[in-house]
């Protein structure tokens, strides 16, 4: 059967892991730019490496999804190694509030699978419904629980919990643990890893909406 042709993303093709290319220099210096304008919401200086993605690429089971969502694409590096794993027919969306790293992603990506919204994840529901997009199969997050006002935290964990499909995967990449604080009460107790190939180091919980 003949799969429906899908651009990759433009500026995101997925990098080998390696030495340094223009790309990813370019991408690591508007990520520190991010990071200078508002450190506690970006929360890393540099982006994710491509073995986190990779881990998050199987716990969320991307391969999947038929509905994938984003909390916080930065520069996009994750995003771009999501849709290079998500089947022809998925969706994302991304939702970030950084107004630089939007324009950017939306400037940049092109692919018709990809869905972005500015502003914060707790809109989550409300921008899912406003493009008619089904429940999520698998929601990843890297925005920072631990130093993001606490009923900021709740409100995102609770929208998480309420908008999942049942037996959707909630995939939450973390330095610290205060993530498993907020969303344990809606999904109970999390696996946990760690990703050390990564600067830094960052704990990887999963969470699995009961039900089917
Ligand atoms: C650690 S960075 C992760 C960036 C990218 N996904 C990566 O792994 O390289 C966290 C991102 O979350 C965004 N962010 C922080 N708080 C947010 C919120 N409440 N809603 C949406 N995005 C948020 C930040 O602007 C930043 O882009």
């Amino acid at each position: 059967m003949n799969q429906p042709h899908v651009e990759r993303p433009m500026s995101h093709p997925t990098l080998p892991a390696g030495p340094l290319n223009f790309r990813q220099l370019r991408d690591n210096y508007q990520f520190l730019r991010g990071f200078v304008r508002n450190p506690a919401r970006v929360g890393s200086i540099v982006p994710s490496s491509h073995q986190l993605e990779q881990r998050l690429v199987q716990l969320a089971r991307l391969g999947e999804a038929r509905m994938v969502v984003e909390l916080g694409p930065g520069t996009g590096g994750t995003t771009a190694a999501f849709l290079q794993a998500m089947s022809p027919t998925a969706q994302l969306l991304a939702i970030e509030l950084d107004s630089e790293f939007h324009q950017r992603l939306d400037a940049a990506m092109h692919d018709p699978r990809f869905n972005l919204e500015l502003g914060s994840a707790e809109r989550l529901a409300e921008f899912l419904a406003a493009r008619w997009l089904p429940a999520p199969d698998a929601i990843v997050s890297g925005i920072p629980f631990s130093t993001m006002a606490p009923e900021v935290s709740d409100r995102v964990a609770a929208t998480v919990a309420r908008v999942l499909r049942p037996g959707g995967r909630f995939v939450a990449y973390q330095v610290r643990a205060h993530v498993a604080d907020f969303m344990s009460p809606y999904l109970g107790q999390p696996e946990t890893c760690w990703e050390f190939m990564n600067v830094p180091p960052v704990r990887v919980f999963t969470w699995v909406k009961p039900g089917r």
